[in-house]
C-alpha cells in the first residue's frame, strides 16, 4: 500500500491521528490491507508522513486496542489476522458503524481490553509469576482426597481463608462450614435460590442495579420489584410501600451498582429490622469493596446482622480476575444444613485446582499484597480518566466523585441521549455504557458509566476521552 495514502489533512479540523486512524481502518475495509499485512513502525511512518511520533502511537493504540492491529515486539505490527470474518462482512461504510450496527467483536487473545470496559481489574497488573508458581506446585501437590472427591462447598483451606479474610476486612464474624464457594456470583444466587426460594416469589431489587442479576433471577422465574436508589442506596420505606410482600432483598450497600453511593446506616438498621420481622431474606452483593479511595472502608451490612437474615455474596472476579468463576457466599449458621443438602444437586463450583491455587494465594500474603498494590494503582487510574474527561469534556460531563470501585459514572449536562452516545461509542469500539440501561423504571437520569482500571497512562486515558469528545461532537453514527 501506498504510505501517502495515509496522509491526514492538515486543513481539516479533525485531530491527525484520528484521521490516521480513520484511513487505516478504510484501506481494511476496502481490502488494501489485508490481515496478517504487516504495517511500518511508528517511527518510520511519522518519518514518511513528517508526523510527530505521538500521534501515529496515538493511532497505531486505538488501532491495537480495537483489535485492527496486533503489536508483536521486535517482530512488529501486523493487521490482525481476526479480521478475516469482518472485512468479508463488512464495507467502509458499517466499519464507520451507525448506533443500530453491532460493534466489532474482533478482541484477540492479545489484545488489551476495549477503552472503559466496565467491571474489568488491571489485567496488566496480575502477578503472573507468583501465580505461575501457584500452579506448579498445586499440580504437583494437591492431595489425593481432593484429586477424588471434593466437597461441594468448596475446597476446605479455601474457605477457612475467605472466613479469616472476611473477619479481619469485612467485619464478617463466620466460621468456614459457614461459606460455600460458587461458580461466580451467579452460582451464589442460584444456591440461594434453590435453598431459600419458591418461583414466583417476589423481591426487592435496585433500581438502577445490576443488569445481569436482574436477568438471573427472572430467568429463574422469581418476580423483581424495582425499588429506586438515592444518595443514601436504596430506598428502603419505598421498598415497603411497593413490595411489602417481599420473600428477598437483593442489595449492594458497600458501593451501589452502578451508582456508586453507600447504603446509610439509618437505612441498613431499618432493613435488618424490617427484615428479621418480616422473615425476609437479604442477599449482599459485596462485589468490589475492597477498592476504596477515602474515607475507612465501611462494614460489610452482614456485620450488623443480628437477626442472621443476611447472605452474604464476594466475587474473586474484581480483587483477581472473572475467567476464574470463583465467587462465595455466607449463610446463616442455622442455614448450613439446608445448603449442604441443595449442593449435592447443583453443579458446584467447578474445578479444584484454581480453587487450591487462591487458597494459597491468600495463605501466603499475595492476596493482601496485591490489594495493597491495586488499591494504590486504581487511585492512580481512576485520577487518569477523571483528568482526562474534565480536560476534554469540561462541562459537558459531570463526573461524580465515588469513594470505591472501579468505574466512574458521569452525568450529561447536554440533552444527548446517553443510550445513543454508548450505542454510538461501542459501535466505535468505545466499551461505554449508558445509565439508563441499568433502570428498569423511565427516569430522568441519564449518564455514562466507564471502567478505568486498564487505562496504564495519562495518555491513553486522554487518547481515549477525546475519542469519546470527537463523537460526542460529531453525534456522528
Ligand atoms: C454488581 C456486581 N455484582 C457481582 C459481580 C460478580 O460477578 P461474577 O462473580 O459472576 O463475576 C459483578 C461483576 O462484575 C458486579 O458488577
Amino acid at each position: 500500500m501506498n504510505l501517502q495514502h495515509l496522509m491526514p489533512n492538515r486543513k481539516k479540523d479533525v485531530p491527525i491521528y484520528l484521521q490516521l486512524y480513520r484511513r487505516y481502518r478504510e484501506a481494511i475495509a476496502l481490502g488494501k490491507l489485508s490481515p496478517g499485512d504487516r504495517v511500518p513502525s511508528v517511527r518510520s511512518l511519522a518519518s514518511e508522513l513528517n508526523l510527530a511520533r505521538g500521534t501515529v502511537e496515538a493511532a497505531y493504540q486505538m488501532l491495537a486496542s480495537e483489535g485492527y492491529f496486533v503489536t508483536r515486539g521486535a517482530a512488529g505490527t501486523i493487521v490482525s489476522s481476526e479480521l478475516v470474518k469482518l472485512v468479508e462482512q463488512n464495507n467502509p461504510v458499517h466499519m464507520f458503524a451507525s448506533p443500530a450496527s453491532p460493534r466489532p467483536q474482533i478482541q484477540s487473545a492479545t489484545c488489551k481490553p476495549l477503552p472503559f470496559q466496565l467491571g474489568l481489574p488491571a489485567l496488566d497488573a496480575f502477578p503472573r509469576k507468583a501465580w505461575a508458581r501457584l500452579a506448579g506446585r498445586n499440580v504437583r501437590t494437591l492431595e489425593t482426597v481432593a484429586m477424588t472427591c471434593p466437597d461441594p462447598a468448596g475446597y476446605e483451606p479455601l474457605r477457612r481463608s475467605i472466613a479469616t479474610y472476611l473477619g479481619i476486612s469485612r467485619g464478617i464474624s463466620c466460621s468456614h462450614e459457614q461459606v460455600f464457594v460458587t461458580a461466580g456470583y451467579r452460582g451464589a444466587l442460584e444456591l440461594v435460590r434453590h435453598t431459600l426460594l419458591q418461583v414466583g416469589q417476589t423481591g426487592w431489587y435496585e433500581d438502577p442495579g445490576y443488569i445481569l442479576a436482574r436477568q438471573f433471577l427472572e430467568h429463574a422465574g422469581m418476580r423483581l420489584i424495582p425499588i429506586p436508589v438515592d444518595e443514601e442506596g436504596i430506598d428502603v420505606r419505598a421498598g415497603q410501600q411497593r413490595g411489602a410482600d417481599a420473600s428477598f432483598v437483593i442489595v449492594t450497600p458497600t458501593h451501589q451498582s452502578p451508582m456508586g453511593v453507600a447504603l446509610s446506616l439509618p437505612r441498613r438498621l431499618e432493613l435488618l429490622e424490617w427484615a428479621k420481622r418480616r422473615n425476609v431474606w437479604v442477599i449482599e452483593d459485596d462485589y468490589d469493596s475492597e477498592f476504596r479511595y477515602h474515607g475507612h472502608p465501611l462494614p460489610a451490612l452482614k456485620s450488623l446482622d443480628r437477626g442472621k437474615r443476611v447472605l452474604y455474596t464476594g466475587t474473586f472476579s474484581k480483587v483477581l480476575f472473572p475467567g476464574l468463576r470463583l465467587a462465595y457466599l455466607v449463610v446463616p449458621a442455622s442455614q448450613v444444613l439446608k445448603f449442604r443438602e441443595t449442593i449435592n444437586h447443583l453443579p458446584g463450583p467447578g474445578s479444584i485446582l484454581p480453587q487450591a491455587m487462591v487458597a494459597d494465594f491468600m495463605e501466603q500474603g499475595h492476596f493482601a499484597r496485591h490489594l495493597r498494590k491495586m488499591r494504590s494503582l486504581y487511585a492512580t487510574r481512576r485520577r487518569y480518566l477523571v483528568d482526562a474527561l474534565t480536560q476534554t469534556m469540561g462541562t459537558r460531563l459531570n463526573v461524580q466523585p465515588q469513594a470505591g470501585g472501579i468505574h466512574v459514572l458521569a452525568h450529561l449536562n447536554t440533552s444527548q441521549c446517553d443510550k445513543t452516545l454508548s450505542a454510538t461509542a461501542e459501535a466505535n469500539g468505545l466499551a461505554i455504557q449508558a445509565l439508563s440501561n441499568w433502570q428498569v423504571k423511565k427516569s430522568s437520569q441519564s449518564g455514562l458509566l466507564m471502567g478505568f482500571a486498564n487505562f496504564t497512562t495519562a495518555e491513553e486515558a486522554i487518547v481515549s476521552a477525546q475519542r469519546l469528545e470527537t463523537l460526542m461532537g460529531h453525534q456522528y453514527v
